[in-house]
């Protein structure tokens, strides 16, 4: 079983996230590769790459570390992966699966959140959650599980209005803007479960979320920190994706 990423650049923040995801193959005795390839890379020589990754056998998964270099486009990149190999779920025929709700994979940082949720005992049947944020890699997504859940689901945007008095009205909050300490004490409601998905890297280079943990956590029932948060369930998801899509390609096998 194997998964192999792709990185193209020199960008620092998904150095770290791709030796991260290389380390958890490793622990897992999961074999990985990876095609580290630089800033110049055409968009065709990584269609190239991802058609010839798509027909070995000996790849389960294929992730393209976003983002990507302004001149390649990230929807062709990612049209080109055979959607059983897609482990980061985010191939349009896994993104409709996923709105249907009969699904192969799932997005990894969505699912590690409801993972959180699940694990913490909180019941989202019913809950006001809204979910700060509106990518395709975690925002609209994690409103679909979390609807999947039988959650009432807003989600805000940059153009949302009142702000503070829908996130005032969440049980469940998920941040996932990426905007440093963003989410402030007063925007949220007593013993509501705050979930931080942003990873910020501040002047002085330390790390922090989109949510004001100090102040927050003295308002909130339940609320995950950055880094050792979402951050790590992420990963889990994406072994978790692995598995399945070697699974999937390979059948059971002892
Ligand atoms: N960049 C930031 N998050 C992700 C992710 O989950 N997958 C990929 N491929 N790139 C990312």
């Amino acid at each position: 079983m194997g998964l192999t990423v792709i990185i193209v650049g020199d960008d620092p923040a998904s150095r770290v996230y791709v030796n991260s995801k290389k380390k958890a193959c490793e622990a897992l005795g999961i074999n990985s590769q990876e095609f580290a390839l630089p800033a110049d890379t055409t968009e065709e020589e990584l269609l190239t790459l991802v058609r010839k990754l798509n027909e070995d056998d000996s790849v389960n998964g294929i992730l393209v570390q976003l983002p990507l270099p302004k001149h390649i486009n990230e929807e062709t990149v990612i049209n080109t992966i055979d959607p059983k190999k897609d482990v980061d779920a985010f191939h349009p025929q896994n993104v409709g699966k996923i709105m249907i709700g009969n699904y192969d994979f799932l997005p990894c940082t969505p699912a590690g959140v409801m993972e959180l949720i699940k694990e913490s005992g909180i019941d989202v049947s019913g809950k006001e959650c809204v979910v700060l944020g509106r990518s395709n890699i975690v925002g609209k997504p994690q409103a679909m599980l979390l609807l999947h859940q039988n959650g009432t689901v807003t989600i805000c945007h940059s153009r949302t209005q009142n702000l503070k008095e829908v996130t005032k009205r969440a049980d469940i909050l998920v941040a996932a803007i990426g905007k440093p300490n963003f989410v402030t004490a007063d925007m949220v409601k007593e013993g509501a479960v705050v979930i931080d998905v942003g990873i910020n890297r501040l002047p002085d280079k330390t790390l922090c979320g989109d949510v004001d943990f100090n102040e927050v956590s003295k308002v909130a029932a339940a609320i995950t920190p950055v880094p050792g948060g979402v951050g790590p369930m992420t990963i889990a998801m994406l072994m978790k994706n692995t598995v399945t899509a070697a699974i999937c390609q390979n059948g059971l096998k002892d």
